[in-house]
Formats: C-alpha cells, sequence, structure tokens
C-alpha cells in the first residue's frame, strides 16, 4: 500500500521549465530575474503593493517584527493556536508572546484580544503588536482585529502562512494586516521546498526589511553595515518553481476545496465526527481537512484514530499543540486557553494534498468509517 500523505508538494511540467531556465541563465543566487519578477507576480495575485521574497515564512516573521520596531521587552500578542514559528519569532526579537485563545472557528478570538488590549493598556504595560493566525486557511475576524489593534496602537501582523488563496471580504487574504507573512514549506497550498514572503503596503518597512535580509549592506563598494543583518534572501532557482506554482494557485485551491467537500459528504453520517466549518469571516483555501472525535459517541478517541490511519499508511496529524501548553512558553501569560486544548485534544488534520485521487480519499475514510459507529442515512 502506498502511503498516504498529509499534503504533499505537487508539481508539474512548468516549475522544471521555469527551473531550467534560471540554471540555464547560470543566476544561482539569492537574487536574479526570478525573485524580482515572483514577488511582483505575488503582490499583484494578493493585491498588495510591496512583496519581499525570503528564505521561510519564519524569517519573514522575524523581519516584520524587527522592521515593526518590536524589540525586547515589548509585549506581543499571539494566537495560542498556531505553528511554533508563530511564537519563536516573537522570542527572536527578544519580545514576550502573550497567547490568546481560539474562538469556534479556530482563529484568534476577537473579543479575548479586545480585553486583553484594554486590560494592557490600562496596566501600563501595552501590546506593542499583534500576530494573528489565518488557521488551516482560516481568515481570521480581521474588522474587529483589525479596529482594536488601531484603536489600541498595535502593529497587526497577519501569519497567512497556511491561507494563500483564502480572502476576506472579496479580498485576497493577505492585505489584512499592516504586513503578513506567507510560507511555501514543502507541505503549503503552493511550495519552493522552503520560502517565504513577505508583504506590505508600507514601502518603508519592505525596503528595509529587503536590506536586512541582505547582511543589511549599506549603499557603498566596499561592505559597510550599520545595523545587524541576516542572510534570509529566497534563492532565484526556488524562486522560479514559485512562479510556476502561482501559476495554478486557483486551481490547487479549487482541489483542496473539493478534496474537503467530499470528506464532508462521506462523513457527514459517522457519529461523533466534526468537521471544522469553513470560516464564517471570509472564504478559506481548505489548506487541510481538519476534525474533532467526540470519543463516546465515535466509539474511539482521537489518537486511536490516527494510529487505524497510520496502520494503513496514511499520515494524519494531531492539530497544532497550543503554545500556552508547550514547555517552552510555559513562563507566558494566556488569556482563556481551554478552546485550543480541547481542539489539540480532540482534533486531527487528514490528508488534504490537491494532488489526493478519490481512490486514495476512499482508502481514508473507509477507515475513519471502519472504526466509527456509523449510521446509515
Ligand atoms: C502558521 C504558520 N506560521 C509559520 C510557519 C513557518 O513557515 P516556514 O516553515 O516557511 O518557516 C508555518 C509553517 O511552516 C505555519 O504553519
Amino acid at each position: 500500500m502506498t502511503r498516504i500523505f498529509l499534503s504533499p508538494p505537487h508539481i508539474g511540467a512548468r516549475e522544471l521549465e521555469l527551473l531550467t531556465d534560471a540554471v540555464r541563465s547560470n543566476w544561482i543566487a539569492p537574487l536574479g530575474p526570478h525573485v524580482d519578477a515572483f514577488e511582483r507576480e505575488f503582490a499583484s495575485r494578493i493585491d498588495v503593493p510591496h512583496a519581499l521574497a525570503v528564505s521561510s515564512g519564519t524569517a519573514a516573521l522575524h523581519l516584520a517584527l524587527v522592521v515593526a520596531g518590536i524589540g525586547p521587552g515589548d509585549r506581543v500578542a499571539v494566537s495560542t493556536l498556531t505553528f511554533a514559528a508563530t511564537a519563536f519569532a516573537v522570542r527572536y526579537v527578544g519580545a514576550i508572546p502573550v497567547f490568546i485563545d481560539a474562538d469556534t472557528s479556530w482563529t484568534m478570538d476577537a473579543e479575548l484580544l479586545e480585553d486583553e488590549l484594554v486590560r494592557s493598556v490600562a496596566a501600563g504595560r501595552p501590546i506593542r503588536a499583534v500576530i494573528s493566525v489565518d488557521l488551516y486557511g482560516q481568515p481570521c475576524d480581521y474588522a474587529r482585529i483589525g479596529s482594536a489593534c488601531r484603536r489600541h496602537g498595535a502593529v497587526l501582523i497577519q501569519d497567512a502562512a497556511e491561507a494563500l488563496g483564502a480572502s476576506y471580504r472579496g479580498r485576497p487574504i493577505g492585505g489584512q494586516g499592516d504586513l503578513a507573512v506567507f510560507s511555501f514549506n514543502g507541505n503549503k497550498i503552493i511550495t519552493t521546498s522552503g520560502g517565504g514572503m513577505l508583504v506590505s503596503s508600507c514601502r518603508e518597512w519592505i525596503d528595509h526589511a529587503r536590506k536586512l535580509s541582505t547582511q543589511a549592506r549599506e549603499a557603498a563598494p566596499h561592505y559597510e553595515h550599520r545595523e545587524i543583518g541576516f542572510n534570509y534572501r529566497l534563492s532565484n532557482l526556488l524562486a522560479a518553481v514559485g512562479r510556476a506554482q502561482l501559476e495554478v494557485l486557483e486551481a490547487r485551491v479549487a482541489a483542496r476545496r473539493a478534496i474537503n467537500a467530499r470528506y464532508r459528504e462521506h462523513l457527514a453520517h459517522v457519529p461523533g465526527v466534526t468537521l471544522l466549518d469553513p470560516s464564517p469571516h471570509g472564504e478559506w483555501n481548505a489548506w487541510l481537512t481538519c476534525l474533532t472525535i467526540d470519543a463516546t459517541r465515535f466509539g474511539a478517541d482521537r489518537e486511536k484514530l490516527r494510529l487505524a490511519l497510520e496502520s494503513e499508511n496514511i499520515e494524519a496529524r494531531p492539530v497544532w499543540k497550543p503554545m500556552h501548553l508547550q514547555p517552552v512558553f510555559a513562563d507566558c501569560e494566556v488569556r482563556a486557553g481551554r478552546v485550543s486544548q480541547e481542539l489539540f485534544e480532540h482534533g486531527l488534520c487528514l490528508p488534504s494534498g490537491s494532488s489526493l485521487e478519490p481512490p486514495d480519499q476512499d482508502r481514508v475514510i473507509d477507515v475513519i468509517r471502519s472504526l466509527g459507529r456509523t449510521v446509515r442515512p
């Protein structure tokens, strides 16, 4: 039985064509025509004027915090239900994460955030920045989060690593924050094997991030440095792959949504299985289909189901373990936390790659239906 992966890369002939062009042109460097074109095409695709291609989503998060002026001792509100990279970046700049629980859309609870912003100002320890996460491709409640940030003078950084192709009120995801971050890691909706993008409508921030990402070199014939820099640029080879991937983004989103619809249809009558509903805040990209298991009604818990899938050579993954439960962040504050804890305890992400064919998806569905107490409609 071939292994079914959670979200494998989905590559076509065009990637090889552009990659070959990059090799033939001898632009084998972290700069070049494909990097410039990828930035232009990406910015236009998500309708934000300025974009910087970098080596990872994590690098983009780090640069976002640096150019926004977040530094040692600053307090930054972060969704607790996320991948660790979101919170790690806060630590890279010496700032202090304050974790905010999720709501039923699995994204940052806007009411808890508003409450934290008010409290922190009253206590004289204002939140300087907020990192919202468009988790599993679900847009956050940006009307509330954005206006709360503006009222309290906090910079809004949008971690859209998982959400390329989603939209909010008719606009592509990525233009809702002051800065936004994307990832092209191997498991994302489009990939460059590893890579990321930082976008903003503020030219100064992106220009500054560009300088920092190439070792903060000043304009001089020799190497002159007035600030600490990083080696964070995206390779021209990987940008070539990214351009080809961007061309098929719409098709990749459509495929993931179709996979989600098929899971929804075939799992609708399994007691104790609840699929994550598309966000009420916008149109998601269905990056991963996620569900929660009520062990009593289903007849087995989340871990039993994961192991049953694994025994059939199917990769499924528990929902992100919230940051406030991670040993490395044990000393951090959290607002509430119960919702994300429960999602972690009972939640599972199913194979959702855009190349998943119906017969393989049926293998996943069959394991779930045969383990659960399926009620025929
Ligand atoms: C929510 C989130 N933030 C940040 C990242 C980091 O991106 P990268 O792996 O490209 O560094 C990822 C994924 O990897 C992610 O899922």
